[in-house]
């Protein structure tokens, strides 16, 4: 079994990890192997990722379209926070899936409001969820999902970041590790290019919470899945280690 996923701030690489070491499936980062062109092979393949917009990370989407994937099972589990509506749908519109599960996680995506003051409570919970999904990918069971042929608006939107920076920035450089997308440079200021997924890695895990996009997101808590490091992060994101 392989099981590719993409990780912001670390709840997809936490809920991944625990499949993995339930079935003893290689796992495998997105963005590091983003860059080459495949045919996968396995007797099953998954897929983990956080949900944006109602739907896919654009580079899960682009990884899933100019790959080929030859399996006799293909699962995906879609991280969400408040609202999932019917995000499976997009991925289940460019791959066939045979089995297709929600789990409920932390939220991340402090433009808009504050994470949870407590995240073990929300991911106690994952954990029980992660059982009932692991032991049916276990057991090839079957949950189709009703696929889309409309892209969600992360695809559509996400690119163009307009993020600023404070003066507390150290010039430290863990935005640069742990973008999945090679977007930032730290020179003489840091500097965000064209490629931005949305992850919220960088502003999240910024020692300095210096990164901002809107006045408010400054006064917010940044979020990190406690259960995996900044390090494990920079694993996963950083293609140039
Ligand atoms: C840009 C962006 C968009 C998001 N959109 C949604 C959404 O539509 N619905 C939802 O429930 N959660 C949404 N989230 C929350 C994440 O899906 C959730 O926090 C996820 O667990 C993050 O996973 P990660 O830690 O692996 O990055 C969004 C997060 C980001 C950064
Ligand atoms: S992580 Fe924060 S402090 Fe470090 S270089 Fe990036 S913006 Fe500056
Ligand atoms: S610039 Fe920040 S939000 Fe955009 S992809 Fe990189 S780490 Fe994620």
């Amino acid at each position: 079994m392989t099981i590719f996923y993409f990780t912001g701030t670390g709840n997809s690489l936490f809920a991944a990890r625990k499949i993995a070491d339930a079935t003893g499936a290689t796992l495998v980062s997105i963005p590091q192997v983003f860059a080459k062109e495949e045919t996968y092979t396995d007797d099953k393949i998954g897929f983990v990722y956080p949900q944006y917009a109602i739907g896919l990370p654009k580079m899960v989407r682009s990884f899933i379209l100019k790959n080929e994937f030859d399996a006799e099972y293909f699962f995906a589990v879609d991280l969400y926070a408040h609202i999932r509506m019917k995000a499976l749908g997009e991925i289940a519109g460019i791959i066939p899936l045979d089995y297709g599960a929600y789990l409920k996680t932390p939220w991340n995506f402090i433009f808009a409001f504050n994470p949870p003051k407590s995240p073990e409570i929300i991911l106690e919970k994952a954990e029980g969820r992660l059982e009932q999904i692991i032991s049916d990918i276990k057991d090839s069971k079957r949950r189709i999902v009703k696929g889309r042929k409309k892209h969600g608006a992360a695809t559509a939107y996400f690119g163009k970041t307009n993020f600023n920076v404070t003066d507390d920035c150290t010039k430290c450089g863990t935005c640069v590790q742990v973008c999945p997308a090679n977007n930032i440079q730290v020179t003489e200021k840091t500097v965000f290019g064209n490629e931005c997924e949305n992850c919220f890695s960088c502003v999240n895990l910024c020692p300095s919470h210096a990164i901002y996009s809107n006045k408010k997101m400054q006064k917010r808590r940044q979020y990190r899945n406690p259960f995996v490091s900044v390090n494990d992060i920079i694993e996963a994101n950083n293609d140039k280690l």
